[in-house]
């Protein structure tokens, strides 16, 4: 391996999130962070020397984003995906999570509902609830250890509507996400297709998270929604960004690709006055992500394989009370540790002060997430093996 994601690198005092906040959070100085997605691994080269570049032409001001980094977003969704997009629908923004926000905005009215499926990503929660709309929940079901959406459960989202009224209060579409964050599926293009008819059959538009769509797991392929067919291209704002693959989140700039000339304009004047364009750093580090960064990601794919596998083996021979739920992509592993008898005050606490992990809780991400925890693997294998270690001298304990 050219990349050596083994070595651990001292990410303490140096403002990052997941070191320097995670003894207030957690309330220990020794804990293992494990719990934001951001990975402990160094940037791909590449992008590095391109941002070394831009900052030796020592003008910061002002910026268009436009050119080279569109036409890398183009090229990308075409050699990754197979989807052919325009220039023209690729909107950059400085994040994924304010363009949700400015989405519901740009296509609900206040009381309007939007469709969620949890346990999910709980920022969707205020991105629906701070437009003054409600959430609709349509649980993810959970069956022999494998998560599947509830296609009967969406229709009637749909179909409980008081009624053939004029906006507001309607059903006016979903966030989905793919892949889903925490539980890990990738869902694959038979789902989607399945999830994107009922909603599309219903006049609803499909808001599809796919920040996490290139980290996959071996034998799971990304569909984006907009690749499937014209109908779904013309019926759904995509958000993706190169913050997840190329562990970029600080730099801000993520890529809005809304075919639909209707939907990009309602969006355009969604964000106009609190959306600001992307870092300029960010584009550079982007165009470089997507152009020079294939090396670098298949090494980290095959590394963060590695740590899963050693995961979920460590868990099923050692720690047989905690049951992983085996992630298709993302590298975020959802534990059942419901097993272990505790509610969820007392399942945060065991993590936090008996194991001294930092986990994100499980019922974050909606009431279905109780009794369960989110770990995040993305970081060399000895912080792993340490991490869990750790909870399994903190169960033996028990
Ligand atoms: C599903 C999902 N969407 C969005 C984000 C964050 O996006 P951004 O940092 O671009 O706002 C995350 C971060 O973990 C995520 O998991």
């Amino acid at each position: 391996m050219k990349y050596d994601f083994a070595k651990v690198c001292d990410r303490t005092r140096t403002d990052c999130v997941k070191w320097d906040a995670a003894p207030a959070i957690f309330g220990r100085k020794d804990v293992i962070p494990m719990w934001v997605a951001d990975m402990d691994f160094p940037v791909a080269p590449p992008i590095v020397e391109a941002l070394k570049k831009r900052i030796g032409h020592e003008f910061y001001g002002y910026t268009l984003p436009g050119g080279a980094v569109i036409d890398s977003v183009v090229e990308r969704m075409k050699r990754k995906f197979n989807w052919k997009i325009e220039r023209d629908w690729v909107v950059l923004t400085p994040g994924v999570v304010p363009a949700l926000h400015a989405a519901v905005k740009a296509l609900t009215h206040p009381g309007d509902e939007i469709i969620l499926q949890e346990p999910v990503y709980f920022p969707f929660f205020s991105a629906v609830t701070s437009n003054g709309c409600r959430i609709s929940n349509n649980e993810l079901k959970f069956i022999d250890g494998r998560y599947e959406m509830d296609y009967a459960g969406l229709e009637n989202k749909f179909r409980e509507q008081p009624g053939p009224l004029p906006a507001p209060n309607r059903v006016k579409g979903i966030i989905f996400c793919n892949p889903h964050n925490p539980i890990g599926r990738v869902w694959n293009k038979e789902e989607v297709t399945r999830m994107g008819e009922i909603v599309i059959r219903h006049g609803g538009t499909v808001i599809s998270d796919e920040i996490h769509c290139e980290i996959l797991f071996k034998g799971n392929t990304h569909t984006p929604f907009g690749a499937i067919s014209e109908e779904f291209e013309q019926n759904c704002i995509v958000c993706m960004a190169p913050s997840k693959t190329f562990n970029l989140a600080g730099l801000e700039a993520s890529s809005i690709i809304i075919p639909n000339k209707k939907l990009r304009d309602g969006f355009a004047a969604a964000r106009m006055g609190i959306l600001p364009e992307p870092n300029l750093f960010g584009l550079t580090a982007m165009e470089a992500a997507y152009r020079l960064g294939d090396e670098w990601l298949e090494q980290l794919l095959d590394y963060l394989q590695v740590n899963l596998d050693f995961a979920i083996a460590y868990f099923e021979t050692r720690i047989p009370k905690i049951k992983p739920v085996r992630p298709e992509g993302t590298y975020l592993v959802w534990l059942d540790c419901r097993a272990l008898g505790m509610d969820d005050t007392g399942l945060r606490s065991f993590m936090r002060e008996k194991a001294s992990v930092g986990l994100d809780d499980g019922f974050l991400f909606g009431a279905a997430g109780a009794g369960f925890q989110r770990m995040n693997i993305a970081c060399p294998g000895s912080i792993l093996k340490d991490a869990l270690g750790r909870i399994e001298k903190a169960v033996n304990s028990l």
